[in-house]
């Protein structure tokens, strides 16, 4: 029986083997092998540990921000039904109708990896029964967004957004609060920005100025570009967008939005903007502003370099206020607002403006070198590190340098006040130097006080060491 079983099994398991042989590359003698290299996608970048200290100023700076303006940290999913966002952001916007990474997934439903986040926040709200919370719900995230866009500088196929979404409220100063991180983000990097703001009131009132819009444009149809000929039959709001040169005369003649709010929509505007100039965020009313996302009324923000020149010409960041957005997501009615920034074009636009205005990022600090000589002392000072590790006291090494000089030549560019220094003869007698790095003095510590003689050097003490 056990004979025969093996038989019958032995024919397939042959060919599969065989159709492996054919397709891996393994099988070609090393002499016809290709040597193949890969690069990131295309529209797909690696951050390198040299950026690092740029993201990690962007993402402590927005950190201490959030916790101040009291948003608690969400992370959702990268993946969704790709029908949230359909309904979110609107069949007809670039983002949806061009942009999306869309997948089948193996139970044969349609996912994407998520291009922003703001309908995923609202889903989790909706879904995880937030709405049963005091209110609003004030949240915060940080993560990578897929958008399939013509890449060039500035804009990718995978990028970096940190956004705020202040869910369940809607109250002019909740806005202008929204405005207001975004504008100390960048104010407290040193980067100067400006807020483009408009009001697109509701839908309502959205409906009765496209057809004026429409109206507008029907007259001028000759003279518009290919694209702006579809937006009308499409989108016509998006018509505002246009960056076409001949489009633009048209453009600044066109009817103006404001024009076609009522009172009520007006005035909660006015209190926005009330609420920016006491703060004093700058801010410049821009007519055309009406955002590519659908699910916005009332106030649209964008952020923008002062300097507007560069890749981060485009936006630094925007948002809005999405008071059906719940409600279109199976929610109770629920008003919300919030933003998000872009940090790949935050760090293109910090590393252009530093560098021309010979700003420097701060660089780590160290309190102390640990420079060791010789083999048996490098694997000491390996253990000795290993223990000081969460002493508290910065310590920066290199264990690759075999000299003493070049390792005290680092301590001295990192300006550290002390140095460790471990020989044989210190490994032998379980002691190590602390050298005071500019007067030169020595002194001979043992191994097990060294955490204690450093911190009492650095007036470093912990309450029980008082
Ligand atoms: P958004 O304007 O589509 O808004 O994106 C916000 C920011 O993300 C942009 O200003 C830009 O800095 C960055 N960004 C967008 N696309 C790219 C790209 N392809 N490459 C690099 N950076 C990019 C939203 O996503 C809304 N969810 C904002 C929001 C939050 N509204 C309400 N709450």
């Amino acid at each position: 029986m056990m004979l025969k079983n093996k038989k019958t099994k032995k024919e397939p398991v042959k060919k599969i083997v065989k159709d492996k042989v054919k397709k891996t590359d393994d099988s070609k003698s090393s002499a016809d092998k290709v040597k193949k290299t890969w690069t990131a996608l295309r529209g797909m970048h690696d951050i390198l540990p040299k950026e690092e200290k740029y993201w990690k100023t962007m993402y402590n700076n927005v950190a201490k921000l959030a916790e101040f303006f009291q948003f608690g940290r969400i992370e959702t999913p990268i993946l969704e039904e790709a029908s949230l966002f359909v309904r979110s952001i609107g069949k007809t916007s670039d983002v949806v109708e061009k942009e999306m990474y869309l997948f089948e997934d193996n139970d044969g439903s349609k996912v994407c990896l998520r291009p922003e986040a703001t309908a995923s926040v609202m889903r989790a709200y909706v879904s995880d029964g937030l709405w049963n919370n005091p209110q609003p719900v004030k949240m915060w995230y940080w993560g990578p967004m897929f958008r399939h866009d013509r890449p060039q500088a500035g804009r990718y196929r995978q990028f970096t957004q940190v956004g705020f979404e202040n869910i369940g409220v809607q109250d002019p100063a909740a806005d202008a609060e929204l405005i207001l991180v975004a504008y100390n983000f960048y104010k407290d990097l040193g980067l100067p920005v400006e807020i483009h703001i408009n009001s697109i009131g509701t839908p309502e009132e959205r409906e009765r100025y496209k057809n004026e819009l429409l109206n507008y444009y029907r007259t001028k149809k000759s003279y518009l570009c290919e694209e702006c000929r579809k937006r009308m039959l499409k989108n016509p709001l998006r018509l505002l967008d246009c960056k076409e040169e001949q489009c633009q005369g048209i453009k600044e003649e066109a009817p103006q939005i404001i024009d076609w709010l009522s009172e009520a929509s007006k005035s909660y505007f006015m209190k926005v903007l009330e609420y920016l100039d006491e703060l004093g965020v700058p801010y410049i009313l821009r007519s055309s502003l009406v955002r590519g996302l659908d699910y916005y009324t009332h106030t649209v923000f964008e952020i923008y370099p002062v300097s507007g020149e560069g890749p981060a010409q485009s936006a630094l960041g925007g948002g809005g206020r999405y008071d059906l957005l719940a409600e279109e997501l199976g929610g109770k009615p629920t008003s919300a607002s919030g933003m998000a920034l872009g940090i790949d074009r935050s760090v293109i636009y910090m590393k252009e403006y530093y560098q021309q205005n010979q700003l420097r990022v701060e660089k780590e600090s160290y309190e102390i070198f640990f420079a060791q000589l010789g083999d048996r002392a490098k694997g000491r000072a390996l253990k000795l590190l290993d223990e000081l590790r969460n002493s508290g006291i910065k310590i920066a090494f290199n264990l690759y340098k075999n000299s003493l000089k070049t390792q005290l030549d680092i301590a001295n560019e990192l300006k550290v006040p002390y140095a460790l220094i471990l020989g044989q003869k210190e490994v032998q007698e379980g002691t190590v130097i602390i050298r005071d790095m500019e007067s030169g003095i020595q002194e001979i510590v043992d191994q097990k006080k060294i955490e204690m003689a450093l911190k009492k050097k650095l007036k470093k003490f912990d309450e029980e060491d008082k």
